[in-house]
């Protein structure tokens, strides 16, 4: 096994650009690395592998997962832990790194939901698999509707307090419920810097619910799916591919193919195709052009995928021709 070795670049000017996260003092790269789909043990370890060196390599500082990544369910920690003991130890005050509970993880009444027991049990879990003594933000994944705020904000305090989280940060919270969550940890010390939330050109609700209340609460915006899982590359747009996440049998990307949706991406990719973008660059422009954002989380499947997505960061102006062109295809 040849050891790795960083880029000594990967700093340099034009490899990356950082957006302060929130009021808080750190700063996000535009993309971070995202493990949902495409690092789990059923995965090509080495492709996981070069995925995250290269990443690193181009300045992506920020590496986000979650318990259930996989498949199967905490294998992506798994892949991550590995690759991080064997590769990147060196560099852990370089590196945030993210993990998250709140969707269903393991069997029984406490294995879902947002409950003290599983924050914290999970974490713990977590911490182990990814071979790390802390995460440097640790989400609440979800508001679970049982669960009161309460409970859920004391067990982030407590997780801060002891050690095990640098920061911490809520995702698919509703903004009222969020409101009352940030409140309730400001009023403990313990600031919550970033909410993550799924946003994409195809799903914008982010823009009514969450946009504007990002600013007033002084904290950053993840944008989680921003090729909506693959429908914003085009790659569905004459068929589903075998080497696609569809085909792959996730239900989520089927249930969103409609003769609508892909009439639009059609109509988006030969705007993209004038500004010599792939579409699934333009999508992730757009995403980008936003202020409000502070990373777009991306989910490549390949390094090619990857090397694809780190040129959007360069592509971010559009005319204003083209801005409303976009916008009348996602009306
Ligand atoms: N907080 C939450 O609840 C939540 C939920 C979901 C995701 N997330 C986070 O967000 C991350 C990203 O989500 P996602 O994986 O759904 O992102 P996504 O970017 O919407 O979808 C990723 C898929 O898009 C395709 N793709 C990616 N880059 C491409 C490129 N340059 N050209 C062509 N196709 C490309 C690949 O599809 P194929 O595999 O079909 O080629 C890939 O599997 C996750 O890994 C996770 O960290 C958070």
């Amino acid at each position: 096994m040849t050891e790795y070795t960083a880029n000594p670049d990967r700093y340099a000017d034009g490899m990356m650009n950082y957006r302060q996260c929130g009021n808080s003092g750190i700063k996000l790269p535009e993309l971070t690395l995202g493990f949902w789909w495409n690092f789990g043990a059923v995965n090509d370890y080495s492709e996981s592998l070069a995925k995250v060196t290269y990443a690193f390599d181009h300045g992506i500082t920020c590496f986000d997962l979650a318990n259930n990544y996989g498949p199967p369910f905490g294998s992506a920690e798994e892949t991550f832990g590995k690759i991080y003991s064997e590769n990147l130890r060196a560099h852990r005050h370089e590196m945030i790194i993210t993990t998250k509970a709140g969707y269903n993880m393991w069997q029984g009444p406490y294995g879902s939901g947002s409950s003290r027991k599983m924050l914290i049990t999970s974490l713990d879990e977590s911490l182990r698999r990814m071979r790390l003594d802390y995460v440097d933000i640790f989400y609440s994944h979800r508001y679970d509707g049982f669960t009161p705020i309460e409970e859920t904000m004391q067990a982030l305090v407590d997780i801060v307090h002891s050690g095990k989280a640098l920061y911490v940060g809520l995702s698919n919270y509703p903004a009222d419920k969020l409101i009352a969550a940030v409140a309730y940890l400001r009023s403990r010390d313990v600031n919550p810097i970033i909410y993550q939330g799924k946003y994409n050109m195809l799903v914008r609700d982010a823009e009514e619910k969450h946009f504007d209340i990002m600013s007033d609460l002084g904290i950053g915006f993840t944008a989680f799916s921003p090729l909506a899982q693959g429908i914003l590359s085009g790659k569905y747009n004459d068929g589903i591919p075998s080497d696609s996440r569809a085909a792959a049998l996730n239900p989520l990307v089927k249930d969103m193919l409609t003769t609508d949706t892909l009439k639009r991406v059609r109509l988006l990719k030969s705007i993209a195709d004038r500004r010599n973008q792939t579409l699934a660059r333009m999508a992730l422009s757009w995403i980008l052009a936003k202020k409000v954002i502070t990373s777009v989380i991306i989910g490549p499947r390949t390094v090619e995928q990857l090397a694809d997505s780190l040129l959007a960061m360069k592509e971010t102006e559009f005319s204003a021709e083209e801005l409303i062109e976009i916008n009348r295809i996602l009306l």
